[in-house]
């Protein structure tokens, strides 16, 4: 089956296309490929000259801090072109796959599950939101997966945060993460097998992607050095409020669930058995 897609080069969709392609012929539409998806007219007649029944659609204005510097420019890419996308595939009776972050949420609840109202904090994450809700208007068309903190082994492009911490660790830096915080990091190649079952029940709505059980960041430090054989004595306890002071707000405590996921059979990784899976791929 065809796939058209657009960044397929990041570091989510160069992944998920290489464990993908066995299964799947995929069409890129990026910036590297000559195609700017603010240029809403040639992504329309892209769009109609594609007999691909599903579009990929993970480019994205991905700068978080940079995003509260250049809200135009953000809100272009990740509602604009979305939406232009979404209309697109309500006219061409395409299915359309988005990927929103676990940034939609404020973290002041225990825990999210799907149906839980959004309420992001900084604009790149109501740019996401926004985009979702055009995606989610396409109705039995459109299907949201909320990921968080992606990574994978041999990253290309820009660095995950587990490799970012691998590297000063590895040169004998401290890293500081906070106690006080909670994220549910997805293991990439999680996101390629849930994908392959998504397509195959012909999912829409939303799905929450993403490890249990949640951990904070300075935990995921521990497991990090415990797994590649850091000194542990590096990895520092920080808080949440040091961390972000003067940052674009997040969510302190975004513990979301993976029930739904986990209840059509996929296995995703615990934080720990993901590194794990990274280590035997980086061999
Ligand atoms: N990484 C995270 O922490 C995270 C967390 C939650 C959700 N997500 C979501 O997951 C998706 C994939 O993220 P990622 O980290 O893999 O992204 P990434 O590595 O930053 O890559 C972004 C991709 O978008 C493309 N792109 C950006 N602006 C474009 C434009 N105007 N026209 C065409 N292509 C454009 C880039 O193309 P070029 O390579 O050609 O420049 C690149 O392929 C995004 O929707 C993101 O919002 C990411």
């Amino acid at each position: 089956m065809k796939i058209l897609g657009t960044g397929l080069s990041g570091l989510v969709g160069s992944r998920v296309t290489a464990l993908l392609s066995p299964d799947f012929t995929f069409e890129n539409l990026s910036l590297e490929t000559g195609v700017d998806i603010t240029d809403l007219k040639s992504i329309s007649v892209r769009f109609e000259q594609s007999d691909a029944p599903w579009v990929f659609h993970m480019a994205a204005y991905t700068d978080v801090q940079g995003a509260e510097k250049d809200h135009d420019t953000a809100w272009k890419v990740n509602v604009l072109a979305t939406e232009n996308i979404a209309n697109n595939c309500r006219k061409l009776g395409k299915k359309l796959l988005y990927i929103d972050t676990d940034y939609a949420f404020d973290g002041k609840k225990e825990f999210y599950m799907e149906d839980d109202a959004p309420n992001p904090l900084g604009w790149y994450a109501k740019t996401k939101t926004e985009g979702a809700k055009r995606v989610l208007a396409l109705g039995g068309l459109g299907l949201v997966i909320r990921i968080s903190n992606p990574y994978r082994a041999n990253p290309v492009g820009k660095k995950d945060f587990v490799h970012k911490m691998m590297e000063r660790l590895e040169s004998g830096q401290s890293v500081t993460g906070a106690s006080d915080q909670l994220f549910v990091p997805t293991f990439i190649d999680d996101i390629a097998e849930a994908l392959k079952v998504l397509i195959k029940t012909n999912a829409s709505g939303i799905y929450h992607v993403v490890c249990a059980p949640a951990l904070s960041p300075y935990e995921a430090g521990l497991v990090i050095a415990d797994i590649f054989g850091y000194d542990k004595n590096l990895v520092q306890k920080g808080t949440f409020a040091q961390m972000f002071a003067g940052r674009a707000p997040i969510p302190q405590y975004a513990a979301l669930k993976n029930d739904k996921i986990t209840s059509l059979g996929i296995h995703m990784h615990s934080f720990a058995e993901g590194l794990e899976e990274v280590k035997k791929q980086e061999v």
